[in-house]
């Protein structure tokens, strides 16, 4: 029996909520490893709505264990609060059944506030964050100032801590023009949390660690996607985590091999959010038109996604640093009735043919798509269930993507609906 690893293979919203939640169906333990709540992602099971942040998706499943890992960068009112949202939906939420790492970092008020003051700063060079202290809150981890989720234990030593970390932030927020904030207001903010946060910290490792020996089946589930990596992505257009699939293991606690089979979703067009280079964007009627058929605005801020077609370069660079074993194809129908579609399949920059995207900042923003054009076709794939309910095109079309990534289709998705899903290879097995 082996784990799941799931990542984002392009630019994140890849429609990972809906595999994700298939594949929590299956698992016993659902572990988030990365990233905090900049992720958002709505589940529907049986005619309810969840909208889910911060929680790991196995949460809504009764029986199963979520995990918070220690490479989650945790905002504690922001978990309180999506907590109680969903219990309200019934779900029952408790210390038995979701458990957060004591040594993950927590994300507090000054950290958004420095987020948002230095995106004012940059002006036109904004990176487009979030807003939710996401950045900030890693660098303090990096830069050993961070409050740690074990810290809210000891009230004097977080005093001191939290005195430590507001010269360094206030000093920034001053030097920014923005509005300092005092140490004992943190102190206030986070007395009243941390009795109900402490009640789901624990060392999570140590929960995993049983879960592997009962043989039981984890889900390591990523946020964001391989694009938006800190060290693989459009730097520093990028989110502060590795997004990649060994964050898994140092983001949770387990050893790499734990990770299991990866799975990349992947979209069939290509999305983006936010600033930074994005080769194959298409700012005309046909960007538009994957627009409004793939209802392409961000679930937490609402922005519109910028769209384009399909970097297959991208992608293949993504199943070989993130060590994708098969992906999910999703939003195959958003394509549906395009006559031609396209597929970039290099980059030319300044004369010479590019196999690989660059890592300088003005050589990606600067390379251009060699695309190859392929036929579209007239019928719906929407809501198909296995290969003979698509149009040969369709099908021509995931065969070329698979040979240009050099990676198989692992699942088709070919509507928002959990059975409208055609299996090629369980993940599971
Ligand atoms: P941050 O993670 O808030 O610091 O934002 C950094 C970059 O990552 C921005 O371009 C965001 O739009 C992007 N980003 C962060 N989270 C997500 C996500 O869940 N989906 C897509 N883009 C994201």
């Amino acid at each position: 029996m082996t784990n799941v690893t799931v990542i984002g293979s392009q630019w994140g919203d890849e429609g990972k909520g809906k595999i994700v939640d298939w594949l929590s169906s299956r698992a016993d333990t659902v572990v988030r490893f990365q990233g905090g709540h900049n992720a958002g992602h709505t589940l529907v099971i049986d005619g309810t709505e969840y909208k889910l942040s911060l929680l790991p998706s196995g949460i809504v499943r009764k029986g199963k264990m979520s995990v918070i890992g220690n490479g989650v960068v945790v905002d504690p009112n922001a978990l309180l609060d999506e907590i109680d949202r969903v219990a309200k939906k019934g779900v029952e939420i408790s210390p038995e059944n979701l458990k957060l790492a004591d040594n993950a970092h927590l994300i507090l008020p000054v950290h958004q506030a420095v987020d948002k003051a230095f995106e004012a700063a940059r002006g036109k060079s904004s990176i487009g964050t979030t807003g939710r202290g996401i950045g900030p809150t890693y660098e303090d981890k990096v830069a050993r100032r961070g409050i740690r989720v074990c810290d809210l234990r000891d009230k004097d030593l977080l005093k001191e801590k939290v005195e430590r970390l507001m010269v360094h932030h206030n000093a920034l927020l001053k030097g920014l023009g923005a509005e300092e904030i005092t140490p004992e207001s943190v102190m206030e903010g986070l007395n009243k949390i941390s009795d109900e946060i402490l009640s789901f910290a624990c060392p999570v490792w140590k929960i995993l660690d049983e879960a592997k020996a009962k043989g039981q089946r984890i889900l390591f589930e990523g946020a964001q996607g391989f694009m938006l990596d800190v060290d693989h992505g459009t730097y520093p257009f990028v989110t502060s985590s590795n997004t990649v699939s060994a964050q898994a293991a140092t983001g949770s606690g387990v050893g790499p091999k734990t990770a299991g089979y990866v799975l990349g979703i992947t979209k069939a067009y290509t999305t983006r959010v936010g600033s930074g280079p994005f080769p194959t964007e298409l700012e005309d009627n046909t960007g538009q038109r994957l627009g409004e058929r793939g209802h392409e605005f961000g679930t937490v801020t609402g922005r519109k996604r910028r769209c384009g077609w399909f970097d297959a370069v991208l992608v293949r660079q993504a199943i070989k640093t993130g060590g994708i074993d098969g992906i999910a194809l999703t939003k195959l129908d958003v394509l549906d009735g395009f006559e031609e579609i396209k597929i970039c399949t290099g980059y030319k920059l300044d004369g010479e043919t590019l196999d690989y995207f660059p890592a300088g900042q003005a050589e990606q923003a600067r390379v251009e798509p060699i695309y190859e054009t392929i036929d579209g076709w007239s019928d719906t794939t929407y809501g198909a269930r296995s290969w003979k309910d698509l149009p040969a095109a369709a099908i021509k079309y995931v065969r070329r993507v698979e040979e240009l990534i050099e990676a198989p289709v692992a699942l088709l998705s070919t509507s928002p609906e959990r059975d409208d899903t055609i299996l090629v290879h369980d993940p599971f097995q």
